[in-house]
């Protein structure tokens, strides 16, 4: 794992708290645009897994506050949430999402999976890091 991405993980471990509100308030700020980019993104989630057997089994890394597992999962598929701090697990485990600790860097996929999902998440990564999980 790269210091770069080290060193990202430490803020999102700290800052969990500030993360999960403020994605919500920023939401606030223009709701509309926030209903359209929901609107696109779900609409491009959708289309992702149209060939997709019903209940097959999704894993996704760094789920955020949760919307988009949330999201996957009213389509009927098996979602398993992840992240690297606990905060985050306990926030998604609430809103009863299938929820594990997950470093994607340096564990293994604790099951086979249909389709991993993976949203703003790469950005986070050095191009041997993006290699590495890829
Ligand atoms: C900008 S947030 C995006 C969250 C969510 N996917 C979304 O779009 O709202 C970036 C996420 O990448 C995750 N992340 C960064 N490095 C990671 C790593 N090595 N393994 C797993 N997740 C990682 C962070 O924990 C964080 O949840």
């Amino acid at each position: 794992m790269s210091k770069e991405n080290e060193k990202t993980l430490e803020v999102y471990k700290e800052k969990a708290h500030l993360y999960l509100a403020n994605s919500l308030e920023h939401d606030k700020l223009d709701p509309k645009r926030a209903e359209q980019k929901r609107v696109k993104l779900e609409k491009l989630i959708t289309s992702y897994f149209l060939s997709l057997p019903e209940h097959a089994k999704i894993f996704e890394i760094g789920s955020g506050d949760g919307a988009n597992a949330k999201f996957i999962q009213s389509l009927g598929f098996d979602i398993t949430a992840s992240y690297t701090a606990d905060d985050f697990i306990k926030a998604t485990q609430n809103q009863g999402l299938k929820t594990i600790k997950f470093n994607a860097l340096e564990n293994s996929f604790p099951e086979k999976y249909w389709a991993v999902f993976c949203w703003r998440v790469f950005v986070h990564f050095t191009k041997e890091d993006a290699l590495k999980i890829m």
